[in-house]
């Protein structure tokens, strides 16, 4: 059986509407699974438990939410290999639990989070969002988590700490890509401390309304909505606060190609390639990227006093 719910509870009941179609749509997928034979996936959809009590957050968009067969099986995960199919194949070997977070630095109550104090320390939402990779494809997903903020408060940060560090696992045993010098591990990502505290940024663990996939980075990831989907670090053990802008593995591997900020900008093109458009996937036609991936309302503020083609 691929999918654990309690089957006296319908799903219309506990969840909104919005994700109630996207889970059909997810039953549909994982069905075609099992014809497909994605053995790997099976095991990974098994292991996989439902979030209750998650309520319907904020920002919700009407437009469709990308498949989760999609969302589990065209990823960037390099600490399990760097083409879109393999995180899907590979992250099997991913040991979600036990975990722990550490958070520390510039902090008046730094500590060890383990995932059990995550998932309970602040009400879980539904969160539909628009990712955007810098790659030029995009999807719609629906992340379970809260704002990242929440967690932010409870530490206390200090006045002189003005960015997060967020370092992820990087561990040889049970991620092969680690094995191979891609990047340099482990993978690291940051944020200003204004920009980890807005409302949209979320500490996630959750997916189409139940645990992360390994794939997707179980057990608990950053979403940063308006900045290319690699600002979203995934499979995070420990939020350093510090005072100086950190120095992100992108920006070391390519600092030309990937800047600290890295928001969703169609005006400014990476060197390589132009970030007018992107193509959701599951679409045939290219559609016109948005600045801030259509979050300006929300973010633009932050960045009213940044020229933001010399802080890409
Ligand atoms: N986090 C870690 N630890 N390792 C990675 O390789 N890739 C990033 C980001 N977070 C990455 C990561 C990139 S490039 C993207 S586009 C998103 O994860 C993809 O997230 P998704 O596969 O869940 O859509």
């Amino acid at each position: 059986m691929l999918i654990h719910r309690p089957a006296d509870i319908p799903p219309s009941e506990i969840t909104p509407p919005e994700i109630y179609r996207g889970r059909r749509e997810f039953i549909r997928a994982a069905g075609g699974l099992v014809l497909a034979g994605g053995l790997g996936l099976q095991a990974e959809h098994a292991a996989a438990t439902k979030l209750a009590g998650t309520r319907p957050g904020p920002y919700g968009t009407s437009e469709e939410l990308t498949p989760w067969k999609d969302v589990t099986t065209y990823n960037n995960f390099y600490e399990f290999g760097t083409d879109k199919a393999d995180p899907a194949r590979t992250a099997g070997s991913l040991r979600p639990r036990p975990w722990a977070v550490q958070v520390d630095g510039l902090v008046k109550r730094p500590g060890s989070y383990d995932l059990d104090t995550l998932l309970r320390l602040a009400p879980l939402e539904d969160r539909i969002y628009r990712m955007r990779c810098v790659e030029g494809w995009s999807m719609v997903i629906p992340w379970v988590g809260y704002p990242l903020g929440e967690l932010i408060r409870r530490v206390e940060p200090l006045g002189s700490a003005k960015y997060l560090e967020f370092t992820t696992l990087a561990d040889r045993a049970q991620m092969p890509g680690v094995r191979t010098p891609v990047l340099d591990w482990p993978y690291t990502e940051g944020l200003r401390l204004d920009e980890a505290q807005h409302p949209l940024t979320l500490l996630a663990m959750g997916l189409y309304g139940e645990t992360l996939a390994n794939q997707n980075g179980a057990p608990v990831r950053i979403v940063v909505p308006w900045k290319y989907g690699f600002k979203s670090a995934k499979s995070i053990v420990r939020i350093r606060f510090v005072e100086k802008q950190p120095i992100s593995s992108w920006m070391s591997a390519a600092p030309r190609e990937y800047g600290f900020y890295s928001n969703v900008n169609p005006d400014v093109d990476h060197p390589r390639w132009s970030q007018a458009k992107e193509r959701r996937i599951g679409e045939f036609s290219k559609r016109k990227t948005l600045m801030f991936n259509g979050y300006g309302e929300q973010v633009a503020r932050l960045y009213s006093n940044l020229d933001l083609r010399k802080y890409f």
